[in-house]
């Protein structure tokens, strides 16, 4: 469960004016993302990541060919997926504990107050924040907030997981725990779920991911598995010398839409 499947997919934004005045933001985009795959999507500010997203999501539709999963063509929001995003959504006037309990009892009607206590509290514990269950979002940390929206997304207990920029407005240590956490509970729970994690931060995805999907604008530039294993540790991965060489191959999909404004130092002219 959890297989993503895009098939000559393309998209724009215009519902009334016509494809070729308002442009495609994405076009042709083939792509298939297996079950339990945790994939990075890179690309420059407004190549369409987001709006891949999106589409996954159900919140947009392809203005032609077609969003999948496991074999059924996405019609809307669905249970099977959670989305986070960079700006905490959480609501104000419920706690911790209430903001995850409001995920899961939109996914789980039949269970009890009790029991759907019961999964917000282990939820938190697994994002470390069992003793701030009482906390209103004001009270925490940007950090917490988005340690909270995890939580309340993995109790949702989707098979796939979106996650747009989730780290990007968190300071580099805080978003190294971060990134470990969700790492660990991507391994270590029962259930292996699809993600789909888009970040700006190249380190970020290669330390996270199988497999990176970097983007041009409209299109998908490169397809790239992660062969670095599957348990990463930190203070070695970033010495790896495989590591290294994947690091400046991306860096170098990043600068190659403006190699021509290059000189021959990699100064920007
Ligand atoms: N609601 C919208 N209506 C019209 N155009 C949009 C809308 N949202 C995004 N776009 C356009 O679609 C293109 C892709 O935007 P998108 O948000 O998917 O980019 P992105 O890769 O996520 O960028 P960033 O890295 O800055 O978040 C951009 O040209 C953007 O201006
Ligand atoms: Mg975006």
């Amino acid at each position: 469960m959890g297989t993503i499947i895009l098939e000559n997919v393309s998209f724009t934004y215009s519902r009334t004016g016509s494809v070729q005045e308002a442009g495609l933001v994405l076009e042709n985009i083939n792509l298939k993302i297996d079950s339990g795959q945790f994939v990075c999507v890179l690309g420059s500010s407004g190549c369409g990541k987001s709006t891949l997203i999106r589409l996954l999501e159900g919140l947009n539709f392809p203005t032609s060919g077609r969003v999948m999963i496991d074999d059924a063509e996405v019609t809307g929001p669905g249970k099977d997926r959670c989305v986070v995003f960079q700006h905490y959504s959480l609501f104000s006037w419920f706690n911790a504990k209430d903001n995850v309990a409001f995920g899961i009892k939109q996914n789980k009607k039949n269970l009890s107050r009790k029991e759907i206590d019961e999964i917000a509290l282990e939820y938190l514990a697994k994002v470390g924040l069992e003793d701030f269950y009482h906390k209103y979002p004001c009270q925490l940390s940007g950090g917490q907030q988005q340690r909270v929206a995890i939580a309340r997304a993995l109790a949702m207990d989707p098979e796939i997981l979106l996650m747009d920029e989730p780290f990007g407005a968190i300071d580099t240590k805080n978003r190294a725990l971060l990134q470990d956490m969700l790492l660990h509970i991507c391994e270590n729970e029962q259930k292996k779920r699809t993600v789909v994690f888009i970040t700006h931060d190249i380190d970020e995805a290669i330390f996270l991911s199988d497999r990176i999907v970097f983007m041009r604008p409209k299109q998908i530039r490169d397809d790239i598995p992660v062969g670095l294993g599957n348990r990463r540790v930190r203070s070695e991965i970033f010495r790896n010398n495989d590591f290294l060489l994947l690091r400046n191959r991306l860096i170098g999909f990043f600068y190659e839409d403006i190699a021509e404004k290059l000189d021959i130092t990699g100064a920007i002219i």
